[in-house]
Order: structure tokens, then C-alpha cells, then sequence
């Protein structure tokens, strides 16, 4: 489930450049060594600065789950992370999921085999929840994909279809790790 950390929703409580901080971290395995207000959003960090655009900006306050990404492996709302908090960290967006040769990762094929993708906003958070998701658990029951995505919300579908989308993905990831094993 994602971590929705505390947050002032009022963002300009620093004039830019005010009080900036250089932080260190490994974006999709890459190194990278950025300055930022200390009241930069992690969010607008990784989009304006790192060219992430999959990482999708919608409520804004830590409610809809589209801005998932992975943090330390561990799925948040970049909308509601300080990106200060990343010094040190990795963080993976929906940029990384793809081999470098362009193979989708089980978790892409697994939403595009069952139908689990759904508008531009929702997906990618949904991908990195679901790859947040089986690094924890890698087989998990119904109920427990039921609870995590329940941080992600979705205003024009049911949820059917990406519940069996993360069944799948499980049973992909198994079958590649095995394969790799
Ligand atoms: S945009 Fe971050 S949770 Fe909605
Ligand atoms: S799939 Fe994006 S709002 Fe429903």
C-alpha cells in the first residue's frame, strides 16, 4: 500500500532557491546528484528535472495514487514526498520497469495480457504499486492485492480486471525468476 507521509498542501513556504540542499540518489539504478528548494515535492522533481513524465501529477494531495513511485522498493506518493527525503535512497519510476531493450517487465505484459490498463493517469501508478507490491509479497491472496490497490484510486472503472492483472503479473515475475534462478 502506498505511504502517504504528512504534507503542507501550501508548497511555497521557501522562496525558490531558499534554503536548497544537494541530495544524492539512484533514479531507475542510474547516480544522480541534483540541488533543490528544500520544499521541492518529489513529484515535480522527478518530472521537471529528471524528464520523468510517467509519473503522472493528479490530486496533488496524497489521494489518488497516480503519482506512485517506488522508494527504496517501497511504493509512495511523490505528490506528498519531500524530494530532500530521497537523499540516499533509490527510487524507481514507470520509466525503469522496461528492460533496456525495450522488454516489458511482468508486470507490463501482465496488464497489457488481461486488460489492466486503463487511462494515462492511473497506469503507471498502478504498474509501480504492483511491482511495489510483489517484492513484498510475491504470490499474494486476492484480499491482500485488494488492500494495496485500495491507495490507488480509479474514477472511471472497475477494478476486475487490474485485480487479475497483478494475479497475472505474479505468476509472470515467478515465472521469470525461476527462468533466471
Ligand atoms: S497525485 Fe499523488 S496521490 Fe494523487
Ligand atoms: S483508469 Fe484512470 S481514472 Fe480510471
Amino acid at each position: 500500500m502506498t505511504e502517504y507521509p504528512d504534507r503542507d498542501p501550501d508548497r511555497s513556504t521557501a522562496a525558490d532557491g531558499e534554503l536548497d540542499t544537494c541530495i544524492e540518489f539512484a533514479l531507475n539504478g542510474v547516480k544522480q546528484i541534483v540541488r533543490v528548494d528544500a520544499n521541492a515535492i518529489l513529484l515535480d522533481v522527478l518530472r521537471n528535472n529528471h524528464g520523468c513524465k510517467g509519473v503522472r501529477a493528479s490530486c496533488e494531495r496524497g489521494v489518488c495514487g497516480a503519482c506512485t513511485v517506488l522508494v527504496d522498493d517501497l511504493p509512495v506518493a511523490s505528490c506528498s514526498t519531500f524530494a530532500f527525503s530521497v537523499d540516499g535512497a533509490s527510487v524507481e519510476t514507470v520509466e525503469g520497469l522496461a528492460a533496456p531493450d525495450g522488454t516489458l517487465s511482468p508486470q507490463q505484459r501482465a496488464f497489457s495480457e488481461c486488460g489492466g490498463f486503463q487511462c494515462g493517469f492511473c497506469t503507471s501508478g498502478m504498474l509501480m504499486l504492483t511491482t511495489g507490491l510483489l517484492r513484498q509479497d510475491p504470490q499474494p491472496d486476492r484480499g491482500t492485492i485488494r488492500e494495496w490497490i485500495s491507495s490507488n484510486t480509479c474514477r472511471c472503472t472497475g477494478y476486475e480486471m487490474i485485480l487479475e492483472s497483478v494475479e497475472r503479473a505474479a505468476e509472470l515475475a515467478g515465472e521469470t525468476n525461476g527462468e533466471s534462478a
